[in-house]
C-alpha cells in the first residue's frame, strides 16, 4: 500500500494545534516474561496456556484492556487495547528535529522515551546521518480521525493492516515515533526499508531502547504490515534482547498472535 508523502503530510497537518499537558510520573520496566497469565490466552484457538501481557477482559469478546499502560513494556495491539480515555501523564517535547516546525501534539513523547530518542538521534548524527521525527504521540481522538480517514479511503479491512483502531495504537502510549531521513525519502513508505537510515536503525536502535516494532514477515503476529519507520521504546535491556532474538513484542510477551483473533487478509 503506497501512501505518498504529500498525502501523509496533508493528513498529519489536519491535526496541527492539538497539544497536550505535560506532567511527570514514573514508569516501571517489569520483565515481560514474568507477566501474568490472561483469560484471553486461555481462550485462544490453539488452547495454549501461556504467560501473556497484564490485561483484563474487555466487554468485546477477544479484546483485553491493558492494566499497565504506564509500563514501558506495555503490549498494545488489536487484541490489547488501552483503557478508555488513556493519556500518558508525563508527555514532553523531545529536543529532536521533526519534518514540521510546530510545537504540537505529534511531537510529544513520554519523558523516558523522549530522553532516549534524543540520544538515538544524536548517535545517528555522530554516524553521519540526520533523522527527523514524522509523528510521535497521538491522542485517541487523533488516531480516530486518522483511522476514519483511512477507512473512508481504503475500506476498513485494508485500513486495519496499516492503521490501528482507535485505542489500540502504540502512538497513544507516548512510546512510539515514526522517523525518516533528512531527505524525506520514502517517509512512511515501504521503500524506507532500503534507506541508509533504516539500515542504521536496524543496527543501532536497540542500544537506545527502541525496537522496529512491525517486522517484515511477522504481519500475522503483529496485525500490521512491515513498518521499518515505526520505533517503539521498551527500554535498553528489553530492546536488545528482543532484537537479538529477532522476535516481535507479541512473541516476547507470549501473547496470542493477532491473526488468531482477527484474520488479516492482505
Ligand atoms: N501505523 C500504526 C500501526 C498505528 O496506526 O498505530
Ligand atoms: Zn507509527
Amino acid at each position: 500500500m503506497k501512501k505518498p508523502l504529500i498525502v501523509i503530510i496533508g493528513i498529519i497537518s489536519l491535526f496541527v494545534g492539538q497539544a497536550c499537558d505535560q506532567q511527570q510520573s514514573t514508569t516501571d520496566q517489569d520483565s515481560p516474561m514474568l507477566s501474568s497469565h490472561t483469560e484471553q490466552a486461555e481462550g485462544n484457538e490453539a488452547g495454549e496456556a501461556s504467560a501473556g501481557p497484564d490485561s483484563e477482559q474487555n466487554e468485546e469478546p477477544g479484546i483485553e484492556v491493558v492494566t499497565d499502560p504506564q509500563s514501558v513494556a506495555v503490549l498494545v495491539n488489536e487484541e490489547y487495547a488501552l483503557m478508555d480515555g488513556y493519556e500518558p501523564d508525563d508527555l514532553v517535547y523531545p529536543d529532536i528535529p521533526f519534518i514540521f516546525e510546530e510545537k504540537v501534539e505529534k511531537r510529544l513523547m513520554r519523558q523516558e522515551a523522549a530522553d532516549a530518542v534524543e540520544q538515538l538521534f544524536a548517535a545517528a548524527k555522530d554516524d553521519g546521518m540526520t533523522l527527523l521525527g514524522v509523528s510521535a504521540y497521538r491522542s485517541y481522538q487523533t488516531q480516530k480521525s486518522l483511522f476514519d480517514y483511512y477507512v473512508a479511503q481504503d475500506g476498513e479491512e485494508l485500513a486495519r493492516t496499516y492503521s490501528a483502531v482507535p485505542g489500540t495504537s502504540e502512538h497513544q502510549t507516548g512510546l512510539a515515533i515514526d522517523v525518516v531521513g533528512e531527505d524525506l525519502s520514502c517517509a512512511v513508505e515501504d521503500c524506507f526499508a532500503d534507506t541508509v537510515e533504516a539500515k542504521w536503525l536496524e543496527e543501532n536502535a536497540a542500544d537506545y531502547g527502541f525496537i522496529i516494532r512491525y517486522m517484515e514477515g511477522k504481519e500475522e503476529l503483529t496485525g500490521f504490515k512491515y513498518e521499518p519507520w515505526h520505533l517503539r521504546y521498551v527500554g535498553v535491556e528489553m530492546a536488545q534482547e528482543i532484537t537479538k532474538l529477532g522476535v516481535t513484542l507479541e512473541e516476547y510477551m507470549n501473547a496470542v498472535p493477532v491473526s488468531d483473533q482477527t484474520p488479516i487478509e492482505n
